[in-house]
């Protein structure tokens, strides 16, 4: 045990392993006995809840070397003091409530534990999978991120240094999302490329990287967001397109509710919009970021990281649909969300598949 402890190689899934650790390490009391249960669904991650005597209740996080997919994807352990780092300054950046305290990390071990979410809640990706659309929860979603835009964009001077490393999100998102698109799509390709290089050259505010409804829990009506590994000082347009893509492949996908998905992705870029207020650079960041969305709705179908709810045939249809706005695409997010809703509505009428 004192061995896995000083070697790394502690895994936190094995209930009694942690024990000790957290004992070992002074985190909890020497004979304390917490409850102790695997959350599931984590691909990169291990996560489990520890649920304390004196009734707090943590999450513990450990980063995996290796992602739990099927092709072989590593991904340095480092990353989950990104996430720390992440969890600290965001807690005084994003709105009251909305990031779980930090508690502690550990170097040696790469783990973090931070307050779990109390029960009951609910992951809001299934929540809108099962057709549970609220206004106040997108409105929430956009407030969200404007206010963590917004705040490290105050900060810049500061937070450009702290979080100048772009390194987990060249490896987690621009290269399986952008580059293996781009090489996949040949008719993508420069469109791909060139933001790329745009989205490289943009550091004007901390970028979460991975702002998803499946990284937000609901409790109490109140978003709280989850899942900062990628965090860095860069382009906010890519979280605009990143999590507009979940909304719009939601009204793509889930045909009775398509106006209800259009509305709400035009309910939260408005509510961004509010929260991020006044910056000199609005225009160009709608524009660039319609340029995201276009990518990530591509990247969801030909990346590799494909959205898991499309059928073949919805694949093919985004796919062709996104693919003919690369030569002529609208320049602010209303008009795209409309002529994207009015493509995807046309397109069986044009393609007869017999
Ligand atoms: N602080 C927390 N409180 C409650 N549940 C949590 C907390 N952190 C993570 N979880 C649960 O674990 C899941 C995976 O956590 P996440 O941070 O998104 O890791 P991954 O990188 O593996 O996606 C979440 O969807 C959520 O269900
Ligand atoms: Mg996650």
């Amino acid at each position: 045990m004192q061995q896995d402890i000083n070697d790394g190689a502690l895994d936190i899934e094995q209930p009694g392993v942690l024990q000790r650790y957290l004992q070992l390490s002074g985190r909890i009391g020497p004979g304390e006995d917490p409850v102790i249960q695997v959350l599931a669904g984590g691909i990169s991650n291990r996560t489990v809840l520890v649920q304390r005597v004196n009734g707090e209740s943590w999450v513990v996080k450990q980063a995996l070397a290796k992602l739990r997919v099927a092709t072989d994807w590593f991904s340095s352990p480092e990353r989950i003091h990104r996430e720390a780092l992440g969890i600290r300054w965001l807690s005084q950046l994003a709105p009251a409530g909305t990031i779980t305290p930090f508690v502690f990390e550990d170097h040696t071990q790469h783990l973090l534990a931070m307050q779990a979410v109390p029960q009951p809640h609910a992951n809001w990706k299934t929540l809108l999978l099962a057709g549970h659309l609220q206004a106040q929860h997108v409105v929430q979603f956009g407030e969200l991120l404007g206010s963590i835009h917004r705040h490290s964009y105050e900060r810049q001077t500061e937070l450009a240094n702290v979080f100048a490393d772009t390194s987990f999100f060249e490896s987690l998102r621009i290269e399986p999302y952008y580059l293996y698109t781009a090489a996949q799509v040949p008719e993508a390709h420069t469109f791909i490329q060139t933001l790329v290089q745009e989205t490289r050259g943009n550091r004007l505010t901390l970028v979460h990287g991975d702002y998803s409804p499946k990284n937000i829990l609901v409790h109490a009506d109140k978003l709280i967001l989850l899942d900062h590994e990628v965090i860095h000082y860069g382009d906010p347009a890519f979280d605009i397109g990143f999590s507009l893509t979940h909304l719009l492949s939601k009204s793509h996908h889930l045909v009775e509710q398509r106006q209800d998905f259009a509305r709400a992705a035009n309910l939260y870029f408005q509510s961004y919009k509010k929260s991020l207020g006044e910056v000199p650079w609005l225009v160009a960041l709608e524009e660039r970021a319609v340029r995201h969305t276009l990518a990530c709705m591509l990247a969801r179908v030909a990346g590799r990281s494909m959205l898991e709810y499309f059928s073949a045939q919805e694949r093919v249809r985004q796919r062709q649909v996104i693919l003919s706005f690369i030569d002529a695409h609208p320049a602010t997010i209303p008009a795209l969300i409309a002529q994207f809703i009015e493509r995807i509505g046309q397109y069986d009428d044009n393609h007869q598949t017999t």
